[in-house]
């Protein structure tokens, strides 16, 4: 693992790392789910997280062996379905919907000089982001429109690398699942996992939560 000192920059995924919309997302897919007629479990859920519109779709048609059922037109007016559930869930989102500890994290990031980038393969990224307050911390933002590939490919990583003008030995990525931790280490970043170290035992590093994420905590964990 590279030193702490090489770090210049962080590529942050966005649900789940900055603000708690991964349970939204999950609330708007099951309805889906529960209309196509496959069994929403904990499993299912937690393989969606970091995976695009309509690559979650096809796994919840896959996960009940409805791949065969519905036309592409019928595919995207479910997608869309779920979008509109999902647009309703975050229509009251504030700066206070920003997870634990992660407000301060970036201020210190940005005290100290770092550059900051946004990677979520989310089209609702930018409304997110302005409803947070946090748009213009952020040198930029993946376009996930220009992706030939979603998480776990290592695309969106390498992009955020390049925003920041960094190689990627010089930059960590923040994530919350394993689709998106793979995609980090594949971009040769360093890999930061928040959540249950059994679902991303694949990271550099593992915090349990937000909360525990600081740049000294870091530091400690990269230096050793
Ligand atoms: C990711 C989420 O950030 O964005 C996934 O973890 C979601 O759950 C994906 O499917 C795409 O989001 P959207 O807003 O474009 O449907
Ligand atoms: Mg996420």
């Amino acid at each position: 693992m590279v030193k702490f000192n090489e770090i210049k920059g962080f590529a942050f995924d966005l649900d789940g790392v900055i603000t708690d919309t991964a349970k939204y997302h999950a609330q708007a897919w099951q309805k889906i789910a529960n209309q196509v007629g496959t069994k929403w479990t904990p499993q299912l859920a937690d393989s969606l997280k970091g995976i695009s519109r309509m690559d979650s779709l096809e796994m919840i048609l896959k996960a009940g062996n409805h791949e065969n059922e519905y036309s592409s037109e019928e595919k995207v007016k479910l997608a869309a379905q779920k979008n509109e559930n999902y647009i309703e869930l975050i229509k009251s989102l504030t700066p206070n919907d920003i997870l634990p500890g992660i407000a301060d994290l970036i201020k210190s990031m940005q005290k100290q000089h770092y550059l900051l980038s946004l990677a979520s393969v989310s089209l609702n990224a930018p409304v997110i982001m302005e409803r947070l307050g946090l748009t213009e911390a952020f040198v930029g933002r993946v376009d996930p429109a220009t992706l030939k590939k979603g998480k776990p490919d290592p695309e969106i990583y390498i992009k955020a690398a390049q925003i920041m003008n960094l190689p990627p030995e010089q930059v960590i990525g923040l994530e919350d699942a394993a689709a998106g931790i793979t995609s980090i280490n594949e971009a040769n970043e360093t890999s930061l996992g928040i959540g249950n170290s059994q679902t991303l035992s694949e990271a550099d590093l593992i915090f349990p939560n937000t909360q525990a994420v600081t740049l000294d905590a870091i530091a400690e964990k990269m230096n050793i």
